[in-house]
């Protein structure tokens, strides 16, 4: 019997340098993205998954973050009285999304360190992480085709997409090597942003991860590395290295995401999801033609 992977981490204790001011008192996580803040996006695609156990890595201003997915008793109070069904049902919507739990990273050392704040709560079993600034598309399907993976490979899983060389230093840079399924590949090496020029290929590591909870143990002995920061992929390179745990292996995806972590991508991901919304599209196609038409 394969194991039921029930469990969702979700970091979100970055500091959001790259949003400041917004992120100034706010967690990037709660940016909105049309009317929804990114985190709901990722949470409902946990649960989409089957994971309805969510694990919060909360920073500094964590209370956003807490506030969105409780009850808003006044604010329901007020929409009910006014009998405004439609926004009540928006506003409750996220109340009982999961059974959403919060840890607290304490210094923000980076994502390895915020993954080592899960360990107690995760406890022995395989475990999926979701970046909480990066959206995938709830129309193409993900995480589910990576949990069947990790059910039949009992290996770690990470998610891969194809990028254009010249982006490469953004993201961690895997090289891979065929497996005979036509969308999965075996890790050989990892490296977390490889200086231009030196990636060894254009499969970039996206913010989903099925992982082996050996990747604790990994965790505790990974030195600092990239910006000081302990980081997922130095141990995931040493898990794939020396095969711990079934080693590791590549979901490459080939479906739409959006890096809300990043100002330029943030826009673009708003103005492509509201031009597909039957409410916003209708009047925002006809407007942005003309608004590109008249750009130099
Ligand atoms: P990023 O590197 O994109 O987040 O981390 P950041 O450091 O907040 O961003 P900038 O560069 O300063 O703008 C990827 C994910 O890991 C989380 C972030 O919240 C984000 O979801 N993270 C990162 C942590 O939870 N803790 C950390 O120490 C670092």
């Amino acid at each position: 019997m394969p194991f039921r992977i029930t469990k969702a981490v979700i970091p979100a204790a970055g500091l959001g340098t790259r949003f400041l001011p917004a992120t100034k008192a706010m967690p990037k996580e709660m940016l909105p993205v049309v009317d929804k803040p990114a985190i709901q996006y990722v949470v409902e695609e946990a649960v989409a998954a089957g994971l309805h156990d969510v694990l919060m890595i909360t920073g500094r201003n964590k209370n956003a973050l807490e506030n969105h997915f409780d009850r808003a008793t006044e604010l329901e109070a007020t929409l009910e009285e006014k009998g405004d069904v439609d926004k009540l049902q928006k506003v409750e919507y996220s109340n009982d999304l999961a059974d959403i739990h919060y840890v607290r990273q304490g210094d923000p050392r980076g994502l390895g360190h915020a993954i080592l704040r899960a360990h107690m709560h995760v406890g022995r079993e395989p475990f999926a992480v979701l970046l909480g600034d990066d959206l995938i598309d709830p129309r193409d399907v993900l995480l589910e085709r990576m949990i069947e993976e990790q059910n039949t490979r009992h290996a770690s899983i990470i998610a891969l997409m194809e990028v254009d060389p010249a982006t490469a230093f953004l993201y961690g840079i895997a090289t891979v090597e065929n497996t005979g399924t036509p969308d999965v590949v075996r890790i050989t090496g990892l490296v977390e942003k490889p200086p231009t020029g030196t990636e060894l290929s254009n499969y970039a590591i996206i913010g989903r991860y099925v992982l082996q909870p050996d990747v604790f143990d990994v965790l505790q002995h990974t030195e600092p590395g990239k910006g000081n920061e302990i980081q997922l992929t130095d141990a995931l390179q040493t898990m794939a290295h020396d095969n711990i745990a079934g080693g590791v292996y590549g979901v490459v995806f080939r479906g739409r995401r959006y890096d809300t972590g990043d100002r330029l991508d943030y826009i673009k991901a708003i103005v492509q999801l509201a031009v597909e919304r039957e409410d916003l599209g209708p009047e925002l196609r006809p407007w942005l033609k003309q608004f590109s038409a008249n750009l130099d």
